[in-house]
Formats: C-alpha cells, sequence, structure tokens
C-alpha cells in the first residue's frame, strides 16, 4: 500500500499519478480567513445577472425538471444558433450544435472522442492544465508548443508547434483568448493550422471559453469563422466567463454535423444530458445578454488597466500584458518555487493568486493574478503586493 495506491484493490496508475490542482492548492491555504483577496480562481466576483437567474427559475416553476436530449433542450440550440450567427456573421446549422454540462465537460468528451492510449496532442502552453489532464486521464500524451513572451503580446511559433505532430498526433489543442497568458491567436495564424490540420488528417479542438473577454474587439478570432461546417474542428464555448455563470456548468459544442452522433453519445455515458433548468438561464443570457457582456468588459478593462500600469513598476516582474482574458501572468525574478512563494504571499499581504506551476512545467517562475474583481479591490491588492514584488 502506497500513497498512489492507498487500497490493495488496484486504482488505475495513470489516475493515481495525477497531481490535484496547485491553485487548490494554495486557495485551500487561505479559503474562508477573514480580510483575503481571491485572485487564485478564475472567476468574476459578480453573480450571475438577475434576468438569467429569473430564466432559470421560471423554468423551475414551470416544471423543466425532467431529463432532456443530449443535444440539448430545442430552444438553447436554437438560441446559440442565433447568438453565433450574429457574432460571426455566417449561418451555423444546428446540427453542429451540442450543449454540454460546462467547458470542462466540452473538452473531456471531445478528447474522449479522438484520444486512444498512446495516443498524444499537441496543446498549446502554459496553459490552464485541465485538457493536459484529460489527455493523461484517457492514457494519451500531452506536448507542449510554448508561447514566447515578448513586448508586443505572447506569440506562438507555428513551426514549432508542428515539428511536435507525428503519427500517434490526433489533435491541436489551442486555447484562445488563453488562461493564463491572455495570449489572443489572429485569424491569419488560426487559418495556417487549419490548412495544416486538414493536410494531415488532424482534428483542432479549440476552447473559446474566453471569446468575449477581449478588450480591442467585440469577439475574439474563431475557428467557426474559418472551419467549412465538415472541418475537423471542434470549437467549445462556455457559459462561465462572458455571463458569470461559471456554478452552473453549461456550454456548448459547434462541430462537424457527422460527429453530433458520437458527442451526444458520449455525453449521454458522461452525464445523460445537462441540467434542464440551466438551459433556460442559457438561453436568456443568449438572447438578452449583450449589455452585460459590454458593462462586464468595460469593468475588466478599468481593472487591466491598473494592473498593467502598476505591474509595469514592479522592480521584480517581468510582465506581457494581456491581449485578452483575465489573467495577469508575469514571472517574477528568482523565482523557483510558485507553489511555496504563493502560499508565503497570501500569508504576508492576504492576496490569493495562481501559482505558475500549476499551468505546466514552463509556467513555474511565473504567478497567475485573475483581475476579474472590482477595479478598487485590484488596486488594494496591488498595494499590498508591492512590498513583497515591487
Ligand atoms: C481555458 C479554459 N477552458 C475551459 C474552462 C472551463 O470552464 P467551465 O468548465 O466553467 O465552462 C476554463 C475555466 O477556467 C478555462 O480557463
Amino acid at each position: 500500500v502506497t500513497p498512489e495506491q492507498p487500497f490493495p484493490a488496484r486504482i488505475r496508475p495513470g489516475i493515481a499519478a495525477l497531481r490535484g490542482s496547485r491553485i487548490r492548492e494554495v486557495a485551500n491555504a487561505g479559503m474562508g480567513r477573514p480580510g483575503i483577496i481571491p485572485m487564485w480562481f478564475g472567476e468574476s466576483d459578480l453573480p450571475t445577472p438577475d434576468f438569467i437567474r429569473e430564466a432559470a427559475a421560471e423554468a423551475l416553476r414551470r416544471g423543466e425538471t425532467f431529463y432532456t436530449p443530449n443535444a440539448g433542450v430545442p430552444a438553447l440550440r436554437e438560441a446559440i444558433v442565433r447568438y453565433m450567427t450574429r457574432l460571426y456573421g455566417r449561418a451555423i446549422d444546428i446540427d453542429r450544435i451540442t450543449v454540454s454540462a460546462s467547458g470542462m465537460n466540452a473538452i473531456m468528451i471531445a478528447l474522449q472522442a479522438l484520444v486512444d492510449a498512446g495516443d498524444n496532442v499537441v496543446l498549446v502552453g502554459p496553459m490552464w492544465p485541465n485538457a493536459a489532464d484529460c489527455v493523461r486521464v484517457l492514457g494519451g500524451e500531452a506536448r507542449f508548443a510554448i508561447l514566447d513572451p515578448g513586448n508586443q503580446g505572447w506569440r506562438l511559433d507555428l513551426d514549432r508547434l508542428e515539428s511536435l505532430v507525428d503519427t500517434r498526433t490526433r489533435a491541436i489543442f489551442v486555447n484562445s483568448p488563453g488562461n493564463p497568458t491572455g495570449w489572443m491567436m489572429e485569424a491569419a495564424e488560426q487559418q495556417r493550422l487549419l490548412d495544416f490540420a486538414r493536410s494531415r488528417g488532424l482534428w483542432i479542438v479549440a476552447d473559446e471559453v474566453y471569446a468575449r473577454i477581449v478588450y480591442d474587439r467585440d469577439v475574439a478570432p474563431s475557428f467557426v469563422s474559418l472551419a467549412a461546417p465538415d472541418d475537423p474542428v471542434i470549437v467549445i464555448n462556455s457559459f462561465s466567463k462572458a455571463w458569470c455563470m461559471t456554478g452552473w456548468r453549461l456550454g456548448w459544442f459547434t462541430a462537424p454535423a457527422a460527429l453530433a452522433d458520437t458527442l451526444q453519445k458520449l455525453t449521454e455515458f458522461n452525464i445523460a444530458g445537462p441540467t434542464s433548468f440551466a438551459q433556460w438561464g442559457g438561453v436568456a443570457a443568449l438572447d438578452q445578454g449583450e449589455e452585460f457582456i459590454a458593462a462586464q468588459r468595460a469593468r475588466l478593462a478599468q481593472s487591466r488597466a491598473i494592473v498593467v500600469e502598476r505591474l509595469a513598476k514592479f522592480r521584480r516582474v517581468r510582465f506581457t500584458p494581456p491581449a485578452a482574458a483575465f489573467y495577469a501572468f508575469f514571472a517574477v525574478e528568482g523565482l523557483t518555487d510558485s507553489v511555496a512563494a504563493c502560499k508565503r504571499i497570501l500569508d504576508e499581504t492576504g492576496v490569493g493568486l495562481a501559482p505558475g506551476s500549476a499551468f505546466g512545467d514552463a509556467g513555474e517562475g511565473h504567478i497567475r493574478m485573475c483581475y476579474a474583481i472590482s477595479p478598487e479591490r485590484v488596486a488594494e491588492a496591488l498595494d499590498r503586493l508591492e512590498p513583497v514584488l515591487g
């Protein structure tokens, strides 16, 4: 009996070897303590807007408490079609839309559909760790093309990414806008990657859950705009970030119609259909949510401006401002153990941050700060951090 195999009856070794979230490791040390400014998790401090909550409450009152189709309730799929058609200026067929129980659930299902034991997936890193861990849960290998920091923003070397592909590569996983870096892939780069994937018979899994958390446009460049309906592209969206719905666990896939059966089969075996009344909240979010998104974005832009201005003056910090999403991901001079550093900073300042090593080996030496809280609180956090990082 070992820590990895605590029972005589065996757990899959690959699962036993997975490490739990290092963000939670830091947060567990501080959650609930008075006076903490929590900037460790990737969520806003605002609750879901009332009009969305009301729509779900009304669905509950109406008795929307039964199993739904694995593809999602038709009203939500139709709302997704309306929303995406409006946003991307091109018609999206409803057969391409499948509702999921969150972005996370969609990532796992997409990878379950594509990855066998011994296969590999090439991911753009540093990245929020869960997708790579899903690949490992399936017995696959996660390979990383690491972004380069620069004064003009994070940059992806596509030659390097393409050189990681071999005969066991099944998919390229791209999270743009990216967590933790705030990197945003431009349309020309997406087009090149799409051409490469087509020519090599690879899938692109595009995690676009931060599509609306952008500062210089209305929506981030998307594979939805470029991919033909039958291209090997699975785009993943979520209600969590743009509509402050992290606790609802609701998202969706846009994929070739020919993949819908596969996604729905896997939905059956994972969750047997998304939560019924939550989906009615989703309809309201998509149909009536633009004003809320605009207001949220204005608030985030204020917080971002404070972070960018203040961090630039911190002597020990090297920082590439985020083009999108709501994180600052910065290198700290001399930092070799980011988990220990975040715990120390938490003790000394009461500011809760996420350790860079949570985002893969390339993240060590860095710290991530989620600035999706009020500009006043962001300013206060930076005041507190200045003596330790400035
Ligand atoms: C890049 C990325 N993808 C997906 C998710 C999952 O979001 P959810 O499962 O809440 O939809 C997150 C959450 O932080 C994320 O940062």
